[in-house]
């Protein structure tokens, strides 16, 4: 069912990832491939002669049954035909919390509690495909031991707007990150005999209007960055299952776009598995049936039997309008997808999963420990030394803040979440004090009843004023303290589904808050806990130490504390790029963003680090950036070859020493780029990146493994990636910005 990653017993396992024909490749320090990683098990026709068998004894009214929602994630099964209901969860963070059948209410349960793992964000700070593996087949674990089928997740939609309330549950801004990291996850689960669910496909990067809003971009830019992790993640990992996203595109609802759906999912990539709609996302029988969703899901009339695919498909059905054969089509994918996964009742040796183990707390930890992005450390308060330190003050809300539930959308009902204080309380040798402030609230004004499905961009107002009482509590404690660590950023509710940010202030007064407890305490560490950038301009002048951690799941507060503590070396790197100003930031600049009616995204190809790069603007922290307790060099970078053939896989390797005093982890990038190109293209392109570890002292060689075609671009007249020939210059660095070697190679 899978390949996977072969450590070998080497003492140093360099993950060089890239996509050689279309598949992810791992190789070892001295440049051997090890295996070919993370391909996934495409869903098996054995089952069609069977299935054709149980269609045939299945009434009308079953077959649309199974199209539509009957719970609010379930279908109908068919149990005299054996046909069991589909049970889906979100998602994203951890399998969600049991709900009634009938509504949002909790079920009130006391099985269904689960391991809460870093949001998508957080995962890919770790620019590891080996962690996006464990993740996937964790979670999928926790799904079968909760009895599910398909796990609605990942979700990885590009990262177009700081702004966007999703974008701490999404991966990054770039393409090649996202898809090198989303097959390993989608993989992972499906090992578990459940199915992964993609989603939104596709085009779903706002969250304001996102109901009716009609998407317009170009075709290159649709195919070279918003599509490749969909497109990868169904010919690589062959995900069973795609959500369709609730905007339009091009003109047309996602879950009734014959192009979307057809023409790219199922004709160009080979789509073999079930489109399942975003809850509430289908606007039409006929036309959303025929386009290629299989089943509606959502909530919002008054009975599952309102919904389009269910009293109005039989309708449809008896006057002519919508073939039985149709019907047929979607009633058969579904079982197929039921049958791959020994869903139907006579199979056998179905995994049957675990949940909330301590093996699984760990998964969570291992991701959270190298997702932490150290972002500052002038006067090397970090690693905190603990020799002679005798107190130190923890002030902020999110020292004690959880972030396993908050906000609109699906979150984890776990028994676990440890919080910063708590884990700094528990690792801290016993003679040292902690003196403990909560600083400031995380307040909202009061706003008028949101409903399910209602979303604006202005949806949540804070309270940006600060209780003075508090503030004069924070100061006090970090003035008899001997060190200050601030917890700050944001919060889930603050950062949500269901709407986007209005800029990117920092919320709830903190920036003054913080501004106390430094003039109170020069040696204070800024810590955020955040899923999106914001404006920390002010804090990065002022502040010598700055760490950047995540909705960090289960363990979260643990590995920041090693991190803190330098039990562990941070080797985060930020997946998307800190912008200095919102309206440096490419949707913006074009002023394209939100849209009204349509949003049109006038940036092209320059998305994110694109445009900064391209138009030479500075941002206050690229993408890629992230630093460490010791510090790194990269040599002689070198290409196997100086000519290659367009079926040829470049073989880049690259010295990393490690010049400091501790041992860790770096993340060699590689960029291409393309000056002489008669298409236009950004002036760099992540191509390929290896995270490896390097001892203090010590040199390794690092391989990463670039397949020709990787340099395609999307011909829009011939319909096909094509290499352009001739040079290609590949800058190395260990962040779009910090360039350290270049090598030129050519195409023939
Ligand atoms: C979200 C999906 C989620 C679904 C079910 C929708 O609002 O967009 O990501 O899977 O709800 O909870």
């Amino acid at each position: 069912m899978k390949n996977k990653v072969l450590c070998l017993g080497a003492a140093l396992m360099l993950l060089t990832v890239s996509c050689k024909e279309d598949k992810t490749t791992t190789t070892t320090a001295d440049g051997k491939e090890v295996a070919a990683v993370y391909e996934g098990k495409e869903l098996s026709d054995e089952y069609d002669a069977k299935i054709d068998e149980i269609v045939g004894k299945m009434t009308i009214e079953e077959k649309v049954g199974m199209l539509h929602g009957y719970s609010m994630f379930t279908n109908q099964g068919t149990e005299r035909l054996g046909i069991p209901e589909v049970h889906m969860a979100d998602g994203p963070l951890g399998v969600r919390e049991e709900i009634e059948r009938m509504s949002w209410a909790p079920a009130g349960r006391t099985d269904d509690f689960a391991t809460y793992y870093p949001a998508g964000a957080g995962l890919s700070a770790t620019w590891n495909p080996e962690m996006a593996h464990t993740f996937g087949k964790s979670i999928g674990e926790e799904a079968r031991a909760r009895g599910k089928d398909v796990l609605l997740a990942p979700a990885f939609n590009i990262i177009r707007t700081p702004l966007g309330g999703r974008t701490y549950e999404y991966m990054t801004e770039d393409p090649f990150l996202n898809k090198t990291l989303i097959v390993p996850y989608v993989t992972g689960v499906q090992e578990q005999d459940v199915a992964a669910c993609i989603k939104h496909y596709a085009a779903n990067n706002q969250e304001t209007n996102r109901g009716t809003l009609d998407v317009l971009m170009d075709e290159r830019t649709l195919r070279e960055i918003y599509l490749p992790a969909f497109q990868a993640s169904v010919t690589e990992a062959h995900a069973y299952s795609v959500m369709g996203a609730y905007n339009k595109f091009r003109g047309e609802y996602l879950c009734e776009n014959p192009y979307m759906l057809q023409n790219i999912l199922r004709d160009e990539w080979g789509f073999k598995g079930i489109v399942i709609s975003d809850w509430d996302a289908v606007h039409s029988t006929k036309k959303a049936l025929e386009a290629g969703t299989d089943l509606e899901m959502g909530t919002n009339k008054p009975s599952f039997d309102e919904f389009y695919f269910a009293k109005p498909l039989l309708a449809a059905v008896k006057a002519g309008t919508v073939t039985e054969a149709e019907v047929d089509k979607h009633v058969k994918r579904t079982l197929k997808l039921l049958f791959n996964l020994k869903a139907m009742g006579t199979a056998k040796d179905r995994a049957k999963g675990s949940i909330s183990t301590e093996a699984h707390f760990k998964d969570a930890y291992n991701i959270a420990s190298e997702s932490v992005v150290l972002l500052k450390n002038n006067e090397n308060l970090l690693p905190l030394k603990t020799d002679g330190v005798k107190s130190i003050a923890v002030i902020g809300a999110n020292a004690t803040a959880k972030h396993a539930q908050g906000g609109f959308g699906a979150g984890v009902k776990t028994k676990r979440e440890v919080t910063p204080l708590e884990a700094l309380t528990a690792k801290l040798p016993k003679s040292v004090t902690i003196n403990y402030a909560e600083g400031y609230k995380t307040e909202f004004k009061p706003k008028k009843e949101m409903k399910f499905g209602e979303v604006t961009q202005e949806a949540k107002e804070t309270v940006n004023e600060l209780d003075p009482k508090m503030v004069a509590d924070a100061v006090a404690a970090a003035k008899k303290s001997d060190v200050a660590i601030l917890f700050v950023g944001s919060n889930r509710n603050y950062e949500t589904e269901a709407s986007d940010r209005k800029d990117l202030s920092l919320p709830f007064g903190q920036e003054k808050l913080i501004a106390a407890v430094k003039a109170a305490n020069p040696k204070t560490i800024v810590v955020f806990v955040a899923g999106a950038p914001f404006d920390i301009n002010t804090i990065e002048k002022e502040h010598s130490t700055i760490v950047w951690s995540w909705y960090n799941g289960s363990e979260g507060g643990n590995a920041l504390a090693d991190i803190l503590l330098g039990k562990v070396n941070p080797s985060g790197k930020l997946p998307w790029t800190m912008p200095k100003k919102l309206s440096d930031s490419p949707a913006h600049a074009t002023n394209s963003f939100p849209g009204g009616v349509t949003a049109e995204y006038k940036e092209g190809l320059l998305v994110g680090y694109r445009w900064f790069d391209t138009k030479n603007i500075e941002p206050l922290y690229p993408f890629g950036y992230g630093l460490s307790y010791t510090t790194f060099e990269l040599n002689n970078a070198k290409a196997d070859k100086k000519e290659y053939n367009a079926d040829d896989t470049i073989k880049m390797t690259v010295v990393v020493k490690n010049t400091g005093k501790a041992d860790g982890k770096e993340v060699v990038q590689l960029y291409s780029s393309k000056a002489d190109s008669k298409v236009s293209r950004a002036a760099k392109e992540l191509k390929g990146f290896a995270k490896t570890m390097v001892k203090a002292g010590s040199s390794e060689t690092v391989t990463i493994a670039v397949p020709v075609k990787e340099l395609a671009y999307y011909d829009v007249t011939s319909k096909k990636w094509t290499v352009e020939p001739g040079k290609y210059i590949f800058k190395i660095g260990n962040s779009s910005r910090n360039i350290k070697g270049e090598v030129t190679i050519s195409i023939k």
